[in-house]
């Protein structure tokens, strides 16, 4: 089967002000994620994990290098394309949830399936929210709910149209221990049957979870572990 999403050779700088200082981020990063992978990222504060993940899922722009979602080269696609392919085929759960303070749990989840034009009844919304022990919620705006429920409706919201890749970024960086294990469970069903699972976390156990972890560094590539220990992860991020 081929990969989900690579990148070869990804290289992101940013420029500080106008004509000011080129501040390299990710310094030639090349990595693959497979279907049915759950692939972790780890790396200390600053080593380029969010930007990496921008990157990888469409949502920046790379400065050098290649990146590909489902074999399309995300440099080379129109505005409109790569939006669609991103609608499609790929689902982002930020830290923050990013959710609509003035709609309901409801109308969070069903807003990209109607942006994309694509049919969801409202059976499935509310069978999105009951997956994510949301049922009760669904007619509540996010400011009436907690971290770890605003974080569950994010998830339900992008769940619901069963994308193919999901990147995930500290999904449970801002939540308790509990809601925080609640929303790793629900993204660590994602992977299987083709569909992918990319998530940043600098919780040792979750990473451990992965069948596969990118250690980073200085925005490259340090380490590559494959179905490690929580132990090993610690080690390969501390030496
Ligand atoms: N828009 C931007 N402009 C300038 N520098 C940026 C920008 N975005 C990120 N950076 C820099 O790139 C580096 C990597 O940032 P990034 O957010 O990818 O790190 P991270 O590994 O996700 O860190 P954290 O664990 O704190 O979330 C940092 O030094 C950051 O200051
Ligand atoms: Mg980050």
């Amino acid at each position: 089967m081929p990969v989900l999403a690579e990148v070869v050779d990804l290289t992101k700088t940013f420029t500080l002000g106008r004509g000011g200082s080129v501040v390299p981020v990710l310094r030639g990063i090349t990595a693959q994620v497979a279907p049915g992978e759950f692939l972790a990222v780890v790396g200390p504060s600053g080593s380029g994990k969010s930007t990496l993940l921008y990157c990888m899922s469409g949502l920046e722009p790379a400065t050098a290098g290649v990146v590909r979602i489902l074999g399309r080269t995300v440099g080379a696609l129109s505005r409109s394309a790569l939006a669609a392919l991103r609608r499609d085929h790929v689902g982002f759960v930020f830290q923050s949830y990013n959710l609509i303070p003035s709609l309901s749990a409801r109308e969070n989840v069903a807003l990209p399936a109607r942006l994309a034009r694509r049919r969801i009844s409202a059976a499935e919304v509310d069978r999105a929210l009951a997956d994510v022990g949301l049922a009760e919620q669904a007619a509540h705006r996010p400011g009436t709910l907690s971290g770890g429920q605003q974080q569950r409706v994010a998830v339900a919201r992008v769940l619901a149209l069963r994308p193919d890749i999901v990147f995930a970024d500290e999904p449970t960086g801002a939540l308790d221990t509990e809601s925080g294990a609640q929303v790793l469970d629900l993204l660590a069903g994602v992977p299987g049957d083709g569909r992918s699972l990319v998530m940043v976390t600098h919780d040792l156990q979750a990473a451990a979870r992965a069948d596969r972890v990118l250690v980073l560094r200085d925005g490259a590539v340090h380490s590559e572990l494959r179905n490690p220990s929580a132990d090993d992860v610690f080690k390969a991020i501390t030496c």
